[in-house]
C-alpha cells in the first residue's frame, strides 16, 4: 500500500479551494482510500493535502507531556496556558487525555519560544469572571469516571463513608487553580481533595469537625520521614509474629495455645465490652500502645490510622455504615494479623505518595466546626462534598474507633451537620431542610471571606429525603451562595455506580450527584 493510500484521500470542499490556510486547519472531507484522487487536483494542492492528512487521521497525535517537552516547558505550564486560553484546546482521546496535532504542538513551541511568553502569574486575572472556555471544558468532562481506579496511592488507606472519587477533585483542581496556589476542602473527611491537591503541586488546607477525619487526612497526606519506614516495618513484624504465636481457630487441641494478655491501658468505656471480644480487646490495647510510642508524628499518624482502619472489622459492629451488633467469626490473633496486613499496605502506599511530592508543598489540617467560622489562610479554590441532610451519621459509624483513640465523640455528635440522627428525630428537636439551609447560609458567609476574590468553590452533592419528602440540596447551596455574594458558574451532573455505597438504604439509592461550581465574585455571566 502506498503512503497516499494508507493515509486516506481527501476532497477539498469547493468553498475552501481558494483558502490554502484552511487546508492546513484540517477542514477537508474524507472521500475514501480508493478514489483516484491525484488526477483531479494540481500537483501542488495534492502535496499540501498529503501533509494535512496524518494529523487528522489521529495516528500521529502528541500527548501533553510530549508537547511540553518539545516546547521546553513544564507540563503544568502547558495546562495553565490551556486553562487561560493562551493555547487552543486540542481533542481528547477515548481515555480523556488531550492529544495535540503537529500544528497545535508547533503553536505551543512558538508561544514558549516567544520573546515574552506568558509568565507564571502574568495571565491570571484573579478577579475576572470564569472564562467561558473553562466552563465549556468542564462540561465536556465525563464526570461518571466509570472505569477509573480510585484507591491508588494513599486513597485506600482507611474506609470513609461517602468519600468522593479522586478523579473529581483532580479534574476541578486542574481546571480551576494554578500550581502553587492554595486548595481547600472545608469538609475534608478522609482527605481525598488534599491528596490530589498535593500531587498536583498545590498547597492544601483541610477542615473537619470529626477528629477521626483529621487523623485519616493527616495520615493520607503524611510525608514519611527518615527512619519512619524502618520503625513501622518493625511494628508489622512484631504484629505478624504475635499473630502466629497466638493464632487459634477455636477448635479444641491437645495443647491449647496460650492466651495473649496485654498490660497496656485501654479505654474505660462500656462500649468496649459490648462491641469487642475479650481477646480482641487485649490485642487492640497492645497495638495501640505500640503506635503511641512511635517517635515521629508522621509515623504515629500512619500507624494510628492503620489501627483505626481495622477496628470496625475486628469488632461486633456489622459494617462501616451499619451500627448494629452481630457476631463475627473472629479468632485469637486476628487483631494482630489484620493490623500487620493493613499497616504493611499503608506504609508502602505512603512511601510511593511521599516520593511523588514536591518538597515545598504544604498541608494544613484544621479540626474545627465550620459553623464557628474558623480562621484559616486564604484559599484560591475549595473542592468539597458537604454532609447531606439525613444521609449519614459519622459520629455513630466512627463511635468505636473514637472510643479507642480517646476522641471526644459526644462533642462531634453535637457538631455534625446533616446527621441521620438529627433529621430522623421527631418533634420540635428534629432538624428540617431549613436547618440545613441556615447552616449553609452561615458557612457561605464565612467562605466569602476565606476564598480570594475570583476564586472558586465546588460542591459535590446529592439529594436528600427528609420525612418522606425529596429535597434538592444543590438548590439549598445555590440560595446560600448567592445570598453571600457568589455567582454560579456551572452545575454538572454525574451518575453513580450502582454498587456505590453513597446512600443510606433507608432513604433509597441516590443515583445522581451534582457538582455545583460557584465563584467569589458578584458579577455573573450566566
Ligand atoms: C461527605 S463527607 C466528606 C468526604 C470527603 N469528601 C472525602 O472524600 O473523604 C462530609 C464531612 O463533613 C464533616 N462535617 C459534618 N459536620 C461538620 C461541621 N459542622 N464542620 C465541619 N465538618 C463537618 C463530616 O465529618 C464529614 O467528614
Amino acid at each position: 500500500m502506498s503512503r497516499e493510500q494508507s493515509l486516506g484521500v481527501w476532497r477539498l470542499p469547493t468553498s475552501l479551494q481558494s483558502e490554502p490556510q484552511s487546508w492546513r486547519d484540517g477542514r477537508c472531507e474524507l472521500l475514501g482510500n480508493q478514489t483516484p484522487f491525484r488526477k483531479h487536483l494540481p500537483r501542488k494542492v495534492y502535496a499540501s493535502i498529503c501533509i494535512a492528512v496524518p494529523r487528522t487521521t489521529g495516528k500521529h497525535l502528541i500527548s501533553s507531556a510530549d508537547v511540553a517537552e518539545q516546547a521546553g516547558i513544564h507540563k503544568d505550564t502547558l495546562l495553565r496556558w490551556l486553562r487561560q486560553g493562551v493555547v487552543r484546546e486540542p481533542i481528547r482521546n477515548r481515555h480523556g487525555w488531550r492529544m495535540f496535532t503537529a500544528d497545535e504542538a508547533a503553536a505551543v513551541v512558538k508561544i514558549a519560544k516567544a520573546e515574552h511568553p506568558p509568565t507564571e502569574t502574568g495571565m491570571i486575572l484573579r478577579d475576572s469572571v470564569t472564562a467561558p472556555a473553562t466552563v465549556e471544558r468542564l462540561k465536556k468532562v465525563d464526570w461518571d469516571f466509570r472505569e477509573a481506579k480510585t484507591s491508588y496511592l494513599t486513597h485506600g488507606l482507611h474506609p470513609y463513608p461517602a468519600k468522593f472519587i479522586p478523579q473529581i477533585p483532580n479534574a476541578l483542581i486542574q481546571e480551576l487553580s494554578d500550581v502553587g496556589s492554595t486548595v481547600g476542602d472545608i469538609f475534608c473527611g478522609s482527605g481525598t481533595t488534599l491528596v490530589e491537591g498535593m500531587l498536583l503541586k498545590r498547597n492544601v488546607i483541610g477542615i473537619d469537625a470529626n477528629p477521626l477525619a483529621c487523623l485519616i487526612s493527616a495520615a493520607k497526606t503524611t510525608r514519611l520521614q527518615e527512619g519512619d519506614k524502618d520503625s513501622l516495618w518493625r511494628l508489622t513484624e512484631r504484629a505478624f509474629h504475635l499473630a502466629n504465636e497466638f493464632a487459634s481457630d477455636g477448635s479444641p487441641t491437645l495443647f491449647p495455645a496460650a492466651k495473649f494478655g496485654s498490660n497496656a491501658s485501654r479505654p474505660q468505656d462500656e462500649a468496649i465490652d459490648f462491641w469487642f471480644e475479650p481477646f480482641i480487646t487485649e490485642e487492640l490495647a497492645e497495638i495501640l500502645s505500640w503506635c503511641r510510642k512511635l517517635q515521629t508524628e508522621s509515623a504515629r499518624n500512619l500507624a494510628l490510622a492503620s489501627f483505626s482502619a481495622i477496628v470496625v472489622n475486628v469488632s461486633r459492629q456489622d459494617s462501616d455504615t451499619r451500627y448494629v451488633r452481630r457476631e463475627k467469626n473472629l479468632h485469637p490473633g486476628d487483631g494482630f494479623k489484620r493490623f500487620a496486613q493493613v499497616l504493611a499496605e499503608n506504609v508502602s502506599a505512603s512511601e510511593k505518595f511521599t516520593e511523588l511530592l514536591e518538597p515545598n508543598i504544604t498541608c494544613g489540617i484544621v479540626h474545627a466546626d465550620l459553623l464557628t467560622a474558623p480562621k484559616v489562610s486564604p484559599m484560591d479554590l475549595v473542592v468539597c462534598s458537604p454532609p447531606y441532610p439525613n444521609a449519614f451519621s459519622y459520629h455513630l459509624y466512627h463511635m468505636t474507633r473514637m472510643v479507642w483513640l480517646g476522641m471526644d465523640q459526644p462533642e462531634f455528635k453535637k457538631r455534625e451537620i446533616g446527621s441521620h440522627r438529627k433529621f430522623s428525630s421527631k418533634g420540635k428537636n428534629g432538624a428540617t431542610i431549613e436547618t440545613f439551609q441556615n447552616e449553609m447560609n452561615s458557612i457561605f458567609g464565612w467562605l466569602k471571606k476565606s476564598i480570594r476574590q475570583g476564586g472558586h468553590a465546588c460542591f459535590v452533592v446529592g439529594n436528600s429525603i427528609i420525612r418522606g419528602q425529596a429535597h434538592d440540596n444543590a438548590d439549598v447551596l445555590r440560595k446560600a451562595a448567592v445570598a453571600a455574594g457568589f455567582s454560579e458558574v456551572a452545575t454538572l451532573s454525574r451518575n453513580l455506580k450502582d454498587t456505590a455505597k453513597t446512600f443510606n438504604p433507608k432513604i433509597g439509592k441516590i443515583k445522581t450527584e451534582k457538582i455545583v461550581i460557584f465563584q467569589n465574585t458578584s458579577v455573573s455571566y450566566l
